[in-house]
């Protein structure tokens, strides 16, 4: 569907709103079905500890990126900036939010630019929609210099949006010509329902390096939709999606070792960035908090502040577990209980569970 440049950057206005306004999803406690296995006597100094991580060849120093959020419109320029400028105080990744607003008019591109300005020497990601055809997602690489690009799929949110896409034929296909060639490592992402193992199994198949699950637990995107058309939503649809640490399982069950994976939906503490990790995932994506926090008056500090404590409490984890970095961590058992054990047995992924309880 062809979209009129002016109401898709006042859709973009009213993401941020609704974001700031609506808050996480009320469903947030299936990361309290993961446990890590304490280590009473680490023999690990903390000053040894490394937080570095890799994500399809790129080397973080952290492994929290700053998710896809904005662009196109003023406020968002701003926005940008200022994660762009967190992001290079402390070694974040970042990604751009949707760049074919920038690319169909060019007089937005700075709202995006301005990210690769702000943190020349950074790791900055490149965002596209899962209808966006390859030429464009070229384009979108190219324009902020990415090292990595992202392609969303948001069918539910697509649906939800009086605007959106209805024909999501093709896009697989689109995805391989993308992957073949992008010319950086390609992830493909969710935004709120979560992946299902079989369609990781397809993302693979069609070349993506890396798969970033965007469960259900943090921004709702559902949610944003119906509050741009003041429609009260149903029980049944805030809950729909695949909880993150779920739809982790599902993708790291079928597809891991294969390609990388990114943790995203709901990541709001050190202890979720952890857990994710110690399952498998490469990396973490924040983004709702990350908004919430530059838009208040003393936003920098508070950004600052934030991620201090997650990286603080990173550190501290390690420690806690005997592990010096992210590696030692994937060797010490992780157990799996309450709904999220229920869901692997549903689905018959008993094995991966206990291959995780007793790793050794
Ligand atoms: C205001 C806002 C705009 C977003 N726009 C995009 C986008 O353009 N492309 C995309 O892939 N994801 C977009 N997202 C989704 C985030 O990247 C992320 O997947 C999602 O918010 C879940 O993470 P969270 O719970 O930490 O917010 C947006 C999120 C927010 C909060």
């Amino acid at each position: 569907m062809v979209v009129n440049p002016d109401i898709r950057s006042q859709r973009k206005a009213e993401h941020l709103e609704a974001v700031r306004t609506l808050g996480d999803a009320k469903d947030r406690s299936w990361f309290g079905d993961i446990s890590l296995l304490p280590n009473c006597a680490p023999e690990t100094d903390w000053n040894d500890v490394s937080l570095a991580t890799d994500l399809c060849g790129v080397p973080l120093s952290s492994p929290i990126i700053i998710n896809a959020m904005t662009g196109g419109t003023d406020e968002a320029e701003d926005i940008n900036r200022r994660l762009a400028q967190a992001a290079r105080r402390h070694g974040l990744a970042m990604a751009v939010g949707s760049e074919t607003a920038a690319l169909r008019d060019t007089a937005w591109a700075h709202t995006y630019t301005v990210v690769r300005e702000e943190n020349p020497d950074g790791v900055v990601i490149a965002n596209v929609g899962m209808n966006s055809e390859p030429d464009l997602a070229r384009r979108a690489v190219s324009l902020i210099g990415a090292q990595l690009l992202q392609v969303h799929w948001n069918v539910a949110q697509e649906l939800f949006m009086a605007e959106g896409d209805r024909d999501f034929r093709g896009a697989l296909d689109r995805l391989a010509e993308t992957a073949g060639t992008a010319g950086v490592p390609v992830i493909a992402k969710e935004v709120g329902q979560g992946v299902a193992g079989p369609e990781a199994v397809k993302f693979v198949e069609a070349g993506v390096s890396a798969i970033d699950v965007g469960g259900r637990g943090g921004t709702n995107f559902i949610a944003v939709e119906a509050w741009r058309r003041n429609h009260l939503l149903s029980e049944q649809w805030q809950q729909w999606g695949l909880p993150t640490p779920v739809t982790l399982c599902e993708v790291l069950s079928a597809v891991g070792g294969q390609v990388d994976v990114v943790a995203s939906g709901g990541i709001r503490d050190g202890h979720d960035i952890a857990k994710a990790l110690a399952l498998g995932a490469s990396a973490v994506g924040i983004a709702g908090p990350f908004l919430r926090l530059v838009s208040q008056p003393d936003g920098d500090a508070a950004l600052d502040a934030y991620i201090e404590e997650l990286h603080w409490t990173l550190r501290s984890l390690l420690v806690m577990t005997g592990s010096r970095n992210w590696d030692e961590l994937q060797r010490r058992p992780v157990v799996l209980g309450g709904r999220v054990r229920a869901w692997l047995s549903a689905r018959g992924l008993d094995d991966f569970a206990v291959r995780l309880g007793t790793r050794a």
